[in-house]
């Protein structure tokens, strides 16, 4: 069975401070934040309270797709920046999502904004899993993550129906 690791609010926040520092460390000022639904909308919030950043958004989800009689998932548009704000135009903006999994959802998102008219593109996450990667980033993108974690299955607080069995299962530690 794959191990799992519980994440609290809490823990979500240190790691989005410490992401936040390194973002301000970097030397490039973000004009804005564009946050992946729906993972990344929590994230994105709070890193505000640091940034200080407005925070537009765009999401997207996987979809069953027929292709030569195959069920594959693909990445889609559930809802995009069509168009990007004129007021975005030139500026440089951060790509935020909660996780770097697959890089599948991140490839395909990076690359419909990199068609767009921004200045510098970077990306942020908060967990950068150490694993094969399947998706791309462009070359040379500026590149955050709060911290590196092991290829297992991360529970976030905002998916827990039960927050108290939630922080419990957290106090445990991953098993
Ligand atoms: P990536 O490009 O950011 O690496 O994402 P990838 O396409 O590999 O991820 C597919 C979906 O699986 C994403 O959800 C991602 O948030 C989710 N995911 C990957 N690893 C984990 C994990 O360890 N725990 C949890 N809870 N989710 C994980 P999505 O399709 O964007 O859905 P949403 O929940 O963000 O709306
Ligand atoms: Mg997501």
């Amino acid at each position: 069975m794959t191990t799992k690791i519980w994440y609290t609010y809490d823990d979500i926040h240190r790691v989005i401070k410490s992401l936040a520092e390194k973002i301000q460390a970097s030397g490039v000022k973000y004009d804005a934040m564009i946050a992946i639904g729906g993972g990344g909308f929590i994230p994105a919030r709070i890193l505000r309270c640091f940034l200080d950043i407005p925070i537009y958004a765009v999401t997207t989800a996987y979809y069953d797709s027929e292709y030569e009689g195959k069920t594959t998932e693909e990445v889609k548009k559930v809802q995009w920046l069509d168009p990007v704000p004129d007021v975005l135009s030139g500026k440089n903006v951060l790509v935020v999502d909660e996780v770097d999994d697959s890089r599948v959802t991140l490839e395909f998102v990076l690359k419909e904004l990199a068609k767009e008219d921004f200045g510098t593109i970077g990306v942020a996450v908060l967990h950068e899993k150490i694993k094969n990667k399947v998706g791309q980033l462009p070359e040379g993108m500026p590149y955050f993550s709060g911290i590196t974690v092991e290829d297992w299955w991360i529970n976030y607080p905002w998916d827990a129906e039960e927050l108290d069995e939630h922080n419990r299962l957290a106090a445990i530690g991953p098993h």
